[in-house]
């Protein structure tokens, strides 16, 4: 059920030098009823066909061939304006949708294709911050909308937990910690430990050589260092694993950054056979000035590797181990220097899978306009937002369904689909100044006004018997629906695959959000306006079919950015 595409091949032949894919690229919605429900704007053509819109526009309507599921064409001030027979459309989106309820919207463009996709990715020994809440719901949104469209994706945590700060963090334990206070605050300790260790140091500048040297006993392969950084690695991942499993977030792969430490000596080799390193002061560098960016750091000049080192590292890994066709890394934009260099690094190295390499950048988290910083302790602690998220939907079910059963597992779907749609809700670039009172609201356009509107409709199709009860051929109950609001439902639900496709190719879940934000306003006008268990049994049962559609969409969106969707709230 594409009307578009049906259109576009109904057209290309008519028009020079053009397939069905390209004039599928000029349709057009057009914004009023009146002006049809399909255009092709000629102005566009009008320079390649060297003729008048208007001119265009009137040969074409003379040539559209016949179609049952095409009423009417009209040549307009230069728009062909195409108006679809209402009920074969109707009909149409119906049987498509209850056809294989479960995969509305699906395809299989990705068959046999592989999706690497690297997110989330929280530094050990530092809170799970509402930053990296970004990485994660972004990561996982993709992933779904992915393996929806038929590609294989393995998920990826590619964990920070090397480098010099966990030598401070053991200087930091051995003069001020406590074992049982760390197995008690876990993290929260961690972190205590972390910024006092920035404080003493400004004071005691020494403490920083300190610090580096047992940072060198850990990469040399000290005993004691290297229990300590396995404990410190243990005692986050449990905290990691507790807001992964609130979220309903899982990985294939945890390979961190010290997963890589003995998969770098064949790629500086290789470099250096390259003539592509270039030694600066001691240290090991790729020149980039061609590119217009500073030098790829390799090697410090104490001989040991760096974020970026670690990061080629990981791609030839991963290239080898999955043999991927894409590789995505969501991370937030300010590393955006650092993608381009290193993907820079391994083209110039030959590769010409370099291009299959994609960051994608999100906006930064600032904390009611002050930027984050977890060395001066400013961070907003994902399990904090997450549990008071919970405990506000508790309260407001107490409040409006006392009685309801399982109040505690709605009441975690509802809280964290509030958090993560409200990180999901604007373009991903878009930087976010989060504060408490927004992403606890749950009213206006938010996730849980969806999640109440698909409980909504399924208490409609409780209290008409059940699911099964509800049977009419889908022509049958387009006939029952030719008013405004069931037909601009059905145009909404019309729309699911083409957002999920655009979801997919510009890499943003938030069309799918905003999709199901204007879904759900178009259910509740048709709520509103239409009852729906009235006694002509036709028209009870088309409307019917109509709310079964909608549960099957809303559920099927609320599920590929990562939200549940409760039957009752
Ligand atoms: N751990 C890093 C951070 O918190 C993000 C890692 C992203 N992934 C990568 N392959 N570099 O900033």
């Amino acid at each position: 059920m594409n009307v578009k595409g049906l259109i576009a091949d109904h057209l290309a032949p008519h028009i020079e030098g053009m397939d069905a894919k390209a004039v599928l690229g000029l349709l057009e919605y057009p914004p009023n009823p009146e002006m049809g429900d399909i255009s092709l704007p000629c102005f566009k053509l009008s320079k390649i066909l060297r003729k008048a819109p208007q001119q265009i526009a009137e040969q074409l309507k003379q040539n559209v061939a016949e179609h049952p599921m095409i009423r009417k064409v009209e040549a307009v001030s230069g728009y062909l304006n195409f108006y679809l027979d209402p009920v074969q459309f109707a009909g149409g989106v119906i049987a498509e949708i209850l056809r294989d309820p479960g995969r509305y919207g699906s395809q299989n463009v990705g068959q046999g294709k592989t999706i690497v996709v690297d997110f989330s990715s929280p530094n050990i020994a530092k809170p799970f911050h509402i930053g990296h809440l970004r990485s994660t719901v972004i990561g996982n949104a993709l992933v779904n909308i992915f393996t929806y469209m038929g590609y294989r994706c393995v998920r990826i945590n590619h964990l920070g937990d090397w480098g010099t700060q966990f030598g401070k963090l053991m200087s930091a334990y051995l003069r001020w910690g406590n074992k049982d206070k760390v197995e008690q605050d876990g993290i929260d300790e961690l972190l205590r430990l972390y910024v006092k260790f920035h404080e003493e140091a400004e004071k005691h500048p020494e403490l920083e050589d300190e610090g580096r040297a047992w940072f060198v006993k850990l990469e040399q392969g000290d005993e004691e260092a290297k229990r300590l950084w396995e404990w410190f690695i243990s005692i986050s991942l449990k905290e990691f694993e507790k807001i992964y499993s609130l979220l309903g977030v899982t990985f294939d792969s945890y390979a961190g950054e010290s997963f890589y430490n003995d998969k770098m000596e064949p790629i500086i080799e290789e470099l250096k056979s390259k003539n592509m390193l270039e030694q600066d002061e001691g240290a090991w560098l790729v020149r980039l000035d061609e590119f217009n960016m500073p030098p790829a750091l390799i090697l410090k000049k104490d001989g040991s590797s760096l974020y970026h080192t670690r990061d080629i590292a990981a791609a030839f890994y991963r290239k080898k181990t999955y043999n991927f066709d894409k590789a995505i890394y969501v991370v937030d934009y300010a590393q955006n220097l650092h993608f381009q260099q290193w993907f820079k690094v391994i083209e110039l190295m030959g590769y010409e899978w370099a291009k299959d390499l994609i960051h994608v950048p999100f906006g930064r988290v600032s904390l009611e306009g002050v930027s984050l910083s977890t060395r001066k302790g400013n961070v907003v602690k994902l399990e904090d937002l997450l549990t008071q998220a919970i405990e506000k939907t508790r309260e407001i079910i107490e409040e409006k369904n006392p009685s309801m059963e399982n109040k505690d597992e709605v009441a975690r779907q509802v809280g964290v689909g509030a958090v993560i749609f409200s990180d999901l809700s604007g373009n991903r670039i878009k930087d976010i100044v989060f504060s408490w009172e927004e992403a606890l609201n749950f009213d206006g356009e938010t996730g849980p006004y969806v999640q109440y509107t698909h409980a909504r409709a399924c208490s409609v199709i409780r209290k008409a018997g059940g699911a099964g009860t509800v049977r009419m051929r889908p022509e049958e109950a387009a006939q029952h629906l030719m008013d405004p609001p069931s037909l601009h439902v059905l145009k909404q639900l019309y729309l699911f695959p083409e957002k999920v496709y655009q979801a997919m190719e510009k890499l943003e879940p938030s069309i799918i959000s905003r999709y199901l934000i204007d879904l759900s306003q178009s259910f509740n006008r048709f709520y509103h306006e239409c009852p729906i268990l009235v006694e002509d049994e036709a028209i009870r049962n088309a409307r019917l079919t109509l709310v079964q559609c909608v549960i099957v969409t809303l559920a099927g969106g609320l599920r590929l950015i990562g939200l549940e969707a409760p039957e009752q709230i």
